[in-house]
């Protein structure tokens, strides 16, 4: 079953939410969710299967040292749908619609102990920028990035 993408609702913030808890041992407040629909709801989107929604990822964009660039600022998929190449299909939309919008990059930051994600950013071509120390609440982070060009 292939998933739909499509922009997320405000119907689909309590799902969304409800993926987050499950996902990160320090979730998002619900409230995060609402703020980023309202300031970038065209780089807020999900992914449905069987009318369900089962996944989220949301983008910004930002300058950077003067620099336009996409920044991935969360993405999630329920437990059941992972290694399905859901993340994939939401990376790929996001990334399309940075360059749309003339981002020269892609970056995010993601755990050190997070080697399933960083296996995913590795495979979709992002490289290793350096280390953020204590950039989480109790573990440091990696910033990661990949040219949109
Ligand atoms: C990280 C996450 C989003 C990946 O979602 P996913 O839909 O399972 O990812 P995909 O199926 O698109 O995987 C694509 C590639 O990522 C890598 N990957 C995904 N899961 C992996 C795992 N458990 N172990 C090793 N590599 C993995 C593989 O290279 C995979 O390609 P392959 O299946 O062809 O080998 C998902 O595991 C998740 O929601 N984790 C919790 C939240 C999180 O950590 N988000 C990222 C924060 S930075």
């Amino acid at each position: 079953m292939e998933p739909t993408i499509r922009l997320a609702a405000a119907s689909d913030l309590t799902t969304i939410h409800r993926i987050e808890v499950g996902s990160y041992p320090d979730p998002w407040p619900r409230s995060i969710f609402y703020l980023m629909r309202g300031r970038a709801s065209d780089l807020f989107l999900v992914a449905e299967v069987d009318g369900e929604v089962v996944a989220y990822s949301i983008g910004e964009i930002e300058w950077m040292h003067g620099v336009k660039v996409g920044h991935v600022m969360n993405i999630a998929v329920v437990e059941a749908c992972r290694r399905r190449g859901i993340a994939g299909r939401l990376l790929d939309e996001l990334e399309s619609r940075f360059r749309e919008r003339n981002a020269e990059y892609s970056y995010l930051e993601v755990r050190v102990g997070n080697d399933t994600a960083q296996h995913l950013y590795r495979k979709r071509g992002y490289r290793n920028l350096g280390v953020l120390p204590r950039y989480y609440k109790n573990e440091d982070g990696i910033a990661m990035e990949k040219p949109l060009g």
